[in-house]
């Protein structure tokens, strides 16, 4: 049994319920599994990031997105833009792409929610309280800065481009295991920053007639399905990049070989 409680101006309020939620299914697993996924990805990375060996395979021309574009001394061949960044522990090789990536992925739509809900639990779910007493939302310092989402979208897709210039130098080697998960990372990776609700904006946004712009309405259609599976390209991405520098630290500290189909 509830009542109903008053507003100070006399207006019906919410149902004064003691209870913190009356959800009684399991709504706090995918929260937890969010924190616990997305916490170790995010310390993996780290670690990897400031560990400054075993991302390149001279051989095979293999490049880890984790360094790429590469640009100190360290990164001897693979440095395809110069050395302009020093040797200095705290600055990782790919110091230029690490924050606009940072940048666009802290600042995505479905990972917003996910980081709000596991992290902040803000709210943790659906009709569960939020986990703090006072909510501004978006609209203020800091969260205000989410907003520079869609200038993260160009720099993410310039960095895809260089990701992609990666494998194709990578190919020029032959063929192997290492390029096949490179091509396959690089799509997925295409797949997520084309599927971003900026770049469906930029593609159909704005427009009064989708009749007068076939163009742009055939790639807000192409990019309209994709949208649907951002949340599945967000883990997925997530995935194919920590195996892509595995495969690839791996075959640098010599634990194995790569598996050749064309020399
Ligand atoms: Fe997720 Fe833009 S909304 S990358």
């Amino acid at each position: 049994m509830t009542t109903t409680a008053t507003r100070p101006g006399g207006g019906k309020a919410r149902a004064a319920i003691s209870a913190r939620t009356l959800r009684t299914d399991r709504w706090w697993l995918a929260p937890l599994v969010t924190f616990i996924g997305l916490g170790a990805w995010v310390t993996y990375a780290t670690v990897r990031v400031f560990m400054h060996k075993w991302f390149w395979v001279e051989q095979f021309h293999y490049l880890t997105p984790f360094y790429s574009p590469c640009l100190t001394d360290r990164c001897g061949d693979a440095a395809l833009f110069g050395t302009p960044l020093p040797n200095f522990f705290l600055i990782p090789e790919a110091a230029f792409s690490l924050p606009f990536l940072l940048l666009f992925r802290l600042t995505c739509y479905y990972y917003r929610k996910a980081y709000y809900r596991s992290f902040w639990l803000s709210p943790p779910a659906c009709a569960v309280p939020d986990g703090h007493k006072t909510y501004s939302g978006e609209t203020r310092f800091p969260l205000i800065f989410q907003n520079a989402h869609r200038y993260a979208f160009y720099a993410a897709v310039i960095i895809s481009v260089i990701n992609t210039w990666d494998a194709a130098l990578a190919q020029s080697t032959g063929l192997g295991l290492g390029n096949v998960i490179l091509w396959v990372n690089v799509i997925m990776l295409w797949a997520y920053t084309l599927s971003c609700h900026s770049c469906r904006h930029i593609a159909g946004g704005r427009l009064k007639h989708f009749s007068k712009h076939p163009v742009r309405y055939r790639f807000w259609t192409f990019v309209s399905k994709l949208n649907t599976r951002h949340m599945q390209l967000a883990w997925i991405t997530l995935g194919t990049l920590a195996l892509t520098d595995f495969y690839i630290m791996g075959l640098a500290a010599g634990w194995y070989s790569d598996l050749r189909i064309i020399n």
